[in-house]
């Protein structure tokens, strides 16, 4: 039984999508959640960049004492990953694209996938795509601009509902079925997609993320037995207000938020 915190990171606020189901599955839990919003956006960043915040905020994090860190962003686990299971000895969640969920549902034979430019370019999502979707008809396309409207709390904006339109558009064309959101930004704005493009299924692997953060913890024996439920500690590297704002927004546990530089 280990009574340490559980780290949570993302390039910015929305890591949250993936938190809320961290909290939810795992109650007893205490978690510690960074948003590097100050480097925001890492999804056209150099990779080097991104490694190295990935680093200092896993270093971050282990300064906290955490014995699992969730990297709740898909462009950072593209990039990073391996670098951080390579050097650092507590065990890692990543996410990548629900490519292979998809790939089983779709009746069309055909998804989109909706990510950063650095997700589509990694190993990982190219491994992927050619294990489970090798015969599947994929519409790719990257979310330039997302990532921005999500952070700047403009989700009702025109410009989501003109840059949702523009993205599922060949999408809904090649008759796609499903649509993968591959970062975590993207389920901020589902309900957007479903006004925009109502036929095409949302798939965000959020939940599946935190049940694989907490088969982990099992396996791992690495579960709390406290009863005593702490408050989400949550940093930022951006601006404080941004993240209560957000925090208050869309996170239903209590949570307590501060400003770090690093
Ligand atoms: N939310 C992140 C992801 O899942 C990163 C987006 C970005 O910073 O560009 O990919």
């Amino acid at each position: 039984m280990d009574k340490r915190p559980i780290g949570v990171f993302d390039s910015g606020l929305c890591g949250i999508s993936v938190l809320n189901h961290l909290t939810e599955l795992l109650p007893s839990e205490e978690f510690i959640y960074i948003a590097d919003s100050a480097w925001c956006p890492y999804g056209t960043k150099p990779y080097k960049d991104i490694q190295m915040r990935s680093k200092k905020i896993v270093e971050f994090l282990l300064s906290k004492s955490v014995k699992l860190i969730v990297v709740a962003c898909n462009t950072a686990t593209a990039a990073a990953i391996e670098l951080l299971r390579n050097n650092y000895e507590i065990p890692f969640v990543g996410m990548e694209p629900a490519i292979k969920p998809a790939a089983l549902l779709t009746k069309t034979n055909t998804v989109g996938v909706l990510a950063t430019k650095n997700t589509f370019e990694g190993s990982l999502f190219k491994e992927t795509s050619t294990k489970y979707a090798k015969n599947v008809n994929t519409i790719i396309r990257v979310g330039e601009g997302l990532v921005e409207i999500v952070e700047e709390n403009q989700i009702e904006s025109s410009e989501a509902y003109d840059l949702i339109r523009k993205y599922t558009k060949p999408m809904c064309e090649a008759n796609a079925d499903y649509i993968v959101l591959g970062c975590t930004h993207y389920p901020f704005l589902t309900k957007v997609i479903e006004k925009v493009a109502p036929k095409l299924k949302v798939i965000d692997p959020a939940l599946p993320v935190a049940k694989r953060a907490q088969q982990l913890l099992k396996s791992y024996d690495l579960c709390t037995d406290s009863s005593i439920k702490k408050p989400v500690q949550l940093y930022t590297t951006g601006l404080d207000k941004v993240l209560s704002d957000f925090a208050s927004k869309h996170i239903e546990v209590e949570w307590v938020s501060n400003y770090i530089d690093f």
